[in-house]
């Protein structure tokens, strides 16, 4: 007998989508062009990976650190403090084994049977799941779309009650591209400050923006011992995805308490794979801006492309890399999308995915080369404009 919070976990929309996708193209013989997943067709830059090699001809092919080796929690520092204008030291930062793992981490020595969490969304699924994995009990704050995605952030508050635990915002945001202002953060982290309930800030689309420098970090407002930790990934603003190399900042007594939770995981981030993200973390300007750039190639094509679509409504994004559009008079966005891959051979992630307040909608991941991106439109648009 499998536990009942394995049980209560169920797949999500978007895999669901996926293989019903590939099953069709190994039924059919047709290529499937997939734009549903969080990631694009490029690969990693050759001056990361080249350090990988190196090193693993060197022989470090051995246990590591937990926390990640000392070099790679300096250099995770230091990007910290000079990308947000902060002030964190090594031992604010933990490497895990992807965003992901810092997710399950954090539900891991957070969450408790019915302990409430607060979400934001709509959201990227594996949140809820890991909090459902741990028998939680989530109150969902749906974000309104006016012109663009708003927070009303007096029913925010008005979520958090004494039983709450954490609350877990994503900005910006996967699916939507929405982002928190500063000044939001600066309420947002004094009100649970004053709630004692933790605030859990996911930032692995912080190089993802089209409009500014960087996003805004609920770090920039923080004390050393509030109740504040922030995921980060190497994933999206270093083309990573594979990789599965992601970081926590986190107030210096937890420390300990996720090396445990590593050690009984991963048991950590293979060295091998710190050095090619070394690399990353101190090339990151001109990685990130080489990044930028194409994705801003990509965004601004998509945007410019869809605009007079007429069956769909999608606001413009300055930040993550999705075009998070509803589709008039569809209610039923897992169909849907397995319609479209049938009509369309285009694969693209049901909204409904991401929440309740996503259904209607779909998501297409736009991290993609412009060849790629113009076949997909071009499909689409039979359906959709
Ligand atoms: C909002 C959000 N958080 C966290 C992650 C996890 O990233 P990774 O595990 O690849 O580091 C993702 C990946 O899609 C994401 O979209």
């Amino acid at each position: 007998m499998l536990t009942k919070s394995v049980m209560g976990i169920k797949e999500t929309p978007i895999m669901e989508v996926a293989n019903f996708g590939r099953e069709f193209a190994k039924k059919t013989g047709k290529e499937v062009f997939p734009a549903w997943f969080g990631e694009g067709n490029k690969p990693t830059k050759e001056i990361i990976f080249k350090e990988t090699i190196k090193s693993l001809k060197e022989g470090k092919t051995f246990y590591t650190y937990q926390n990640g080796l000392p070099k790679i929690r300096e250099a995770i520092s230091n990007y910290m403090n000079d990308v947000f204008k902060i002030r964190t030291f090594p031992e604010n930062q933990s490497l895990v084994t992807g965003g992901m793992l810092g997710i399950k981490i954090i539900c891991d020595m957070l969450i408790e049977k019915d302990d409430e969490v607060v979400i934001v969304g709509p959201v990227w699924p594996n949140i809820r799941s890991s909090v459902i994995l741990k028998q939680g009990k989530i109150n969902e704050v749906d974000l309104k779309l006016e012109d663009k995605w708003k927070l009303d952030i007096n029913k925010l508050f008005s979520s958090i009650t004494e039983n709450t635990k954490m609350v877990f915002i994503n900005s910006p945001s996967n699916p939507t591209g929405w982002m928190l202002s500063e000044e939001e953060q600066e309420e947002i982290l004094s009100y649970t400050r004053k709630k004692g309930c933790w605030l859990v800030s996911d930032e692995v689309y912080h190089q993802i923006v089209y409009d500014r420098e960087v996003s805004s970090s609920f770090l920039k407002f923080s004390k050393p011992d509030d109740k504040l930790i922030v995921i980060n990934s190497s994933s999206k603003s270093f083309n990573m995805t594979g990789w599965r190399v992601g970081w926590l900042t986190h107030p210096s007594f937890l420390e300990s308490h996720i090396a445990k939770l590593v050690q009984i995981s991963t048991t950590g981030v293979p060295e091998f794979l710190q050095e090619g993200f070394y690399s990353a973390l101190v090339n990151y300007k001109s990685i990130v801006s080489e990044v930028r750039e194409e994705l801003t190639k990509s965004r601004n094509y998509v945007f410019d492309r869809t605009k007079n679509w007429k069956r769909i409504q999608l606001p413009f994004t300055n930040a993550a890399f999705y075009c998070f559009f509803k589709v008039n008079e569809m209610t039923d966005s897992v169909n849907y999308a397995k319609y479209l891959i049938e009509k369309t051979q285009v694969g693209l992630a049901p909204g409904i995915a991401f929440g309740n307040s996503g259904e209607g909608h779909l998501r297409l991941c736009f991290a993609s080369d412009l060849d790629f991106l113009k076949k997909v439109l071009s499909r689409l648009e039979k359906e959709l404009s």
